[in-house]
C-alpha cells in the first residue's frame, strides 16, 4: 500500500520505477555485487552434515575486511530437500543458510545464493544418475518456489543464482532457455524486483552466450558467465577435469595468451552492451597445480580485463576447492592470490 502510494507519487514526479526502486536496475545491481568470493565447501558437501555454525563467524568480517564485496555462497540444494513431492527443503539447512546470509549482509556483502551441483541438469551434479527428467525438473520448479517464498522479503543485496552450470550432455541450449523462461515467473511472483543471475548455456561458459534467451520484458537481471580459460593450464592435474591429463602448464601472460583473454572477453561485452545486461563473472580462477606465479599472473589478469569490461566477478574460491584464496589452517589469505584478486 504505501509503496503502491509512493509509486504514485514518484509517477507524478515524473520518477520511473527504475529510479524508485534502484535494486531493480541490474546495473547498479552489478556494481553492488563488484568484487566477490565463492564459499564452497560448507552447504555443498552432499550427505555430509552442515557444522554449527557453518562457517566461523570472523571469516566474514576477514572477507569485508580484504576488500571483497560479494559472497557467492555455494549451495547444493538438491542433497538438503525431499526426494519425492513435496520436495521440502530441510529447514534447519535452511536456517544454517540464513545465518550465512545474516553474516554476509551485517558485513555490507552482497550476496548470491547459488544453486549448485543440482542433479543431471547442472555441472558434476550427477548425484542420481538414473534420474527421470520430468521429476528432475519438478523438483528443480518445486525448490525455486520455496526458495522464492523463503526470500521474499530479503533485502535487495540478496540474489538468486537461478542454476549452475547448465549441462551440456542433458540440457543444451534450447532446454535450458525454456527451463528459464518457466522459472522466472515462478521466481518473480513472490519476488517481483529480485535480481537474478541467469548463467549461459552448455557450463556457463563465454562460448554460449549467442544462444542465452531471457523474455525481453525481464530486466531485474544479470548474465552470469564463467572463466577457465585455458583449460588445461587452469584445471591441470584437476581429477575431475578432462584436463586432468596436463601438468606443467604454464600462464606467462605472454602477448598471445593476453590477446586470448582479451578476445573473450570483447566477444562477451560487445553482447552485453548490444543486449543492454550487464555481466557478472561468477566463477574464475586456477587450480592448485599450476605453479603459483603462473597463478597469480593469470588470476591478475583476468581480473583487470573483467574490471575494464564493467564486469562484476566472484574468484573461486575462499576455501576447500583447490583454488583456495584462504589458508584455513594458517587463518589468513594466501597473499599472492589475494593481491592478484584485490591490489
Ligand atoms: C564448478 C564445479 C565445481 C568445480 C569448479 C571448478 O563450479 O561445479 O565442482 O570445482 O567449477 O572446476
Amino acid at each position: 500500500m504505501r509503496s503502491n502510494r509512493f509509486l504514485a507519487l514518484a509517477a507524478l514526479a515524473g520518477l520511473s520505477a527504475m529510479a524508485v526502486f534502484p535494486q531493480s536496475d541490474p546495473f547498479a545491481q552489478n556494481r553492488r555485487l563488484g568484487r566477490g568470493i565463492n564459499i564452497p565447501g560448507v552447504f555443498d558437501r552432499g550427505g555430509a552434515t552442515v557444522p554449527e555454525p557453518p562457517m566461523k563467524p570472523e571469516y566474514f568480517r576477514k572477507i569485508k575486511d580484504a576488500g571483497f564485496t560479494n559472497v557467492r555462497l555455494v549451495i547444493r540444494w538438491s542433497s538438503y530437500s525431499q526426494q519425492e513431492p513435496p520436495f521440502g527443503i530441510d529447514a534447519g539447512f535452511l536456517k544454517k543458510v540464513d545465518w550465512a546470509v545474516d553474516q554476509c549482509i551485517a558485513q555490507g556483502l552482497a550476496v548470491v545464493l547459488d544453486f549448485h551441483y543440482y542433479p543431471l541438469i547442472s555441472f558434476t551434479g550427477t548425484e542420481a544418475s538414473n534420474e527421470d527428467p520430468q521429476k528432475n525438473r519438478a523438483r528443480f520448479l518445486a525448490l525455486w518456489q520455496q526458495l522464492s517464498e523463503h526470500y521474499r522479503s530479503s533485502p535487495p543485496e540478496v540474489m538468486f543464482g537461478m542454476l549452475n552450470e547448465p549441462s551440456r550432455q542433458n540440457l543444451g541450449a534450447d532446454a535450458w532457455n525454456s527451463l528459464i523462461a518457466e522459472t522466472i515467473p515462478l521466481i518473480r511472483r513472490a519476488n517481483p524486483n529480485r535480481t537474478l543471475l541467469i548463467q549461459t548455456a552448455n557450463g556457463g561458459g563465454f562460448g554460449s552466450i549467442d544462444d542465452l534467451r531471457i523474455p525481453g520484458n525481464e530486466r531485474s537481471t544479470i548474465v552470469e558467465v564463467h572463466y577457465y580459460d585455458p583449460g588445461r593450464f587452469t584445471h591441470q592435474q584437476a581429477s575431475w577435469s578432462s584436463n586432468r591429463i596436463y601438468k606443467d602448464i604454464h600462464w606467462t601472460a605472454s602477448e598471445e595468451e593476453r590477446a586470448a583473454v582479451d578476445a573473450a572477453f570483447a566477444k562477451v561485452a560487445a553482447w552485453s552492451e548490444k543486449n543492454n545486461r550487464p555481466l557478472y563473472l561468477g566463477e574464475f580462477g586456477a587450480y592448485q597445480a599450476a605453479d603459483m606465479p603462473s597463478r597469480v599472473r593469470w588470476t591478475d589478469y583476468v581480473v583487470r580485463t573483467a574490471g575494464k569490461n564493467a564486469m562484476s566477478w566472484s574468484y573461486w574460491g575462499f576455501w576447500r576447492c583447490g583454488f583456495d584464496a584462504f589458508d584455513a589452517r594458517a587463518e589468513n589469505w594466501t597473499k599472492p592470490l589475494l593481491k592478484a584478486l584485490l591490489p
